[in-house]
């Protein structure tokens, strides 16, 4: 086995200040030219890239040595650094160089299927399969060195909070928070399974009826649904609960957490407190509950205007209880061709939406797909609601209510990004608050809990729980970076007789009840405290403040967009002894 040289600098530090000193560097090499009596090495590790010299002035052997590195085998080199003649202004080391006296090669490596460096152009799929290969490029370090970063400020944190950090089991019955479950089977319980934890939801209020007061976690958590750029089915929450509390103390530690994130990790200052809009605003200003305000073309809503004109597509959105609403994109009509149109309404149509009128105002009229429909005036009347002026080019959607928000919430920002208006260097949060309690499952026919069925109403919409429950407001809000859902909590039901009602209008019987949440209730029978919390998604947040365009970028081993691990294979077929020995027969047809 090769002798190890003890490393005395990472290769990423050197600088000219290091001038005429022996240094030990150890790494992967990144590329070799041999220009005759002269070999030049980039030595890559964590930290950086340096050049490395081998001269004739050293010994042939080492010469020949160093003239059989390739690609990514891994050496230690001992040398003196020097003064370099052609600066590379690119590197960080671009002033210096390392005239080599040793080398020991530690490992040799195969032609790497992929290239490790930032720019190259593979498929996501072959990233992940050689992951290990992937994770040695320089921004991907980066990104595991911010991750851990936010973890550590996250921990410091909470611990000067009063907050204790305690670990919750991974093998539980189901959580509520409403997503499918991964279950576990148990060997020792045939026929009887474990749900991995969608959050430790219910274990952190149990710690609350423990007297723990203050607890948070970096935790685990597992959720079997459709994968999307901010959504994996194994991802991390910064879950936090606290005890004796109300909405704005939970706010207050929140803003404090994020500002101290903000400024530790990225040197950049938050102002608190952040706006806070209503669920209700959030929706018919930007037509989601998670808006994206760094640009406006707010959504307008046209009934009124509207509700006469003869228009059946409109007419008929209303009389079927829909809605007719649009946006401005202002200023921008020259931007989008009529081609860039056809493709909105495409975009939309995955939203419900059977197709979008658009208007482009001119200096003296207005274009617009339904011209033959409406008089000047008419559609004069409709711009005005935009105040539009010309070169303004108006959207509008017309079909039930969840569809108009959508569909406009989706194009706003979409076109806003199409137009490179959304900077990401500008960081604009803001709490949504007031939540409906209730949402219809129309699949289902049924209430469900909008967030999970321990959050509280709001006290003063309690006597509305039996008449009309979909009225009633929720003590829940939601964190929102840049039209990203960072995080979302509530404050819990602590009253016993008003977690029956909850359950009532939410259709559960005695038996699902006691079945789902039995030992939550049990606990809560012994003296609960009022209690609140909230769990943040961390990878969406190293996401969002390390400008990554997706939560794989910020996660050592992700899954792809199929649930698999294409690295170690995972999940993958199980033989029929180890089925046998916890009682269960597979039946897929092939
Ligand atoms: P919620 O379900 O809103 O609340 O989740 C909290 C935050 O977790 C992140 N998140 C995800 N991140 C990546 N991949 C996923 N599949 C995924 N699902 C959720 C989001 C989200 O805002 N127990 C409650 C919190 C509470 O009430 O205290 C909960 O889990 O950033």
């Amino acid at each position: 086995m090769a002798n190890l040289f003890k490393r005395t600098h990472m290769c990423g530090v050197l600088t000219k200040e290091h001038i005429g000193q022996n240094v030990v560097l150890n790494g992967w090499i990144q590329k070799r030219r041999n220009l005759g009596g002269l070999i030049f090495c980039d030595l890559r590790d964590k930290s950086g890239i340096v050049q490395i010299v081998f001269n004739d002035h050293i010994p042939q052997e080492l010469f020949d040595r160093a003239d059989k590195l390739r690609s990514e085998f891994v050496v230690g080199v001992k040398g003196e650094v020097k003064e370099r003649e052609s600066k590379n202004k690119d590197l960080s080391t671009g002033e210096i160089e390392v005239y080599a006296n040793d080398l020991v090669i530690y490992s040799e490596a195969e032609t790497p299927p992929i290239y490790v460096k930032d720019d190259d152009n593979v498929s996501e799929d072959l990233r992940l399969k050689y992951r290990y290969l992937d994770l040695r490029k320089p921004k991907m370090q980066k990104n595991l060195t911010f991750r851990h970063r936010i973890m550590k400020v996250t921990r410091d944190f909470f611990d000067s909070e009063g907050f204790t950090e305690v670990e919750t089991p991974i093998l539980i019955k189901p959580t509520p928070e409403g997503a499918r479950d991964y279950l576990v089977p148990s060997r020792v319980n045939p026929g009887k399974f474990y749900a991995l934890p969608q959050s430790p939801q219910m274990f952190k209020q149990i710690l609350m009826a423990s007297g723990t007061d203050r607890y948070f976690q970096i935790a685990k958590c597992f959720r079997d649904e459709d994968l999307r750029a901010d959504r994996q089915p194994e991802f991390t929450q910064i879950d936090l609960e606290m005890s004796f509390v109300e909405m704005d103390d939970v706010i207050e530690v929140q803003e404090r957490f994020l500002q101290r994130i903000f400024k530790e990790v990225m040197n950049v200052d938050v102002p608190v407190p952040f706006p806070r809009l209503t669920y209700d605003e959030a929706m018919t200003r930007y037509g989601s509950d998670k808006p994206d305000t760094r640009v406006g073309f707010e959504l307008k809503c046209l009934n009124d205007v509207v509700k006469d004109c003869g228009f059946k597509v409109f007419t008929d959105a209303l009389e079927a209880g829909g809605d007719v609403r649009g946006i401005n994109m202002n200023g921008c009509s020259d931007k989008f061709s009529r081609k860039d149109i056809d493709k909105m309404t495409d975009s939309i149509k995955t939203f419900g939406a059977k197709g979008m009128i658009w208007m482009r105002v001119e200096e003296n009229e207005i274009h617009s797909s339904v011209n033959k429909f409406f008089t000047q005036e008419q559609l004069r009347e409709i711009a005005d609601v935009f105040d539009a002026k010309a070169n303004d080019l108006i959207l509008i959607v017309a079909a039930k209510p969840s569809v108009v928000f959508d569909s406009l919430g989706f194009l706003r920002r979409d076109l806003a990004g199409k137009l490179g208006m959304l900077n990401d260097k500008q960081y604009n949060l803001l709490w949504v608050v007031d939540f409906p309690l209730y949402e219809y499952n129309e699949e289902e026919g049924r209430y469900q809990a909008m967030h999970h069925p321990f959050t509280s109403p709001k006290a003063e919409d309690i006597p509305m729980l039996d008449s009309e429950p979909w009225k009633v407001k929720a003590n829940a809000y939601d964190i929102v970076l840049n039209g990203v859902e960072l995080g979302g909590g509530s404050i819990r039901i602590h009253d016993q007789k008003l977690q029956k009602k909850m359950f009532q209008v939410l259709g559960l019987d005695e038996d699902d009840i006691q079945n789902k949440f039995g030992f939550l209730l049990e606990a809560f029978k012994y003296g609960v405290p009022p209690h609140g919390g909230l769990a943040y998604g961390l990878d969406r947040l190293v996401m969002l403040l390390s400008g990554a365009p997706s939560i794989r970028e910020v996660m050592a081993f992700p899954k792809n967009q199929n649930a698999q691990c294409m690295m170690s294979d995972a999940p993958s077929v199980v033989g029929d002894k180890e089925l046998g020995e916890l009682s269960i027969k597979v039946d897929i047809e092939e």
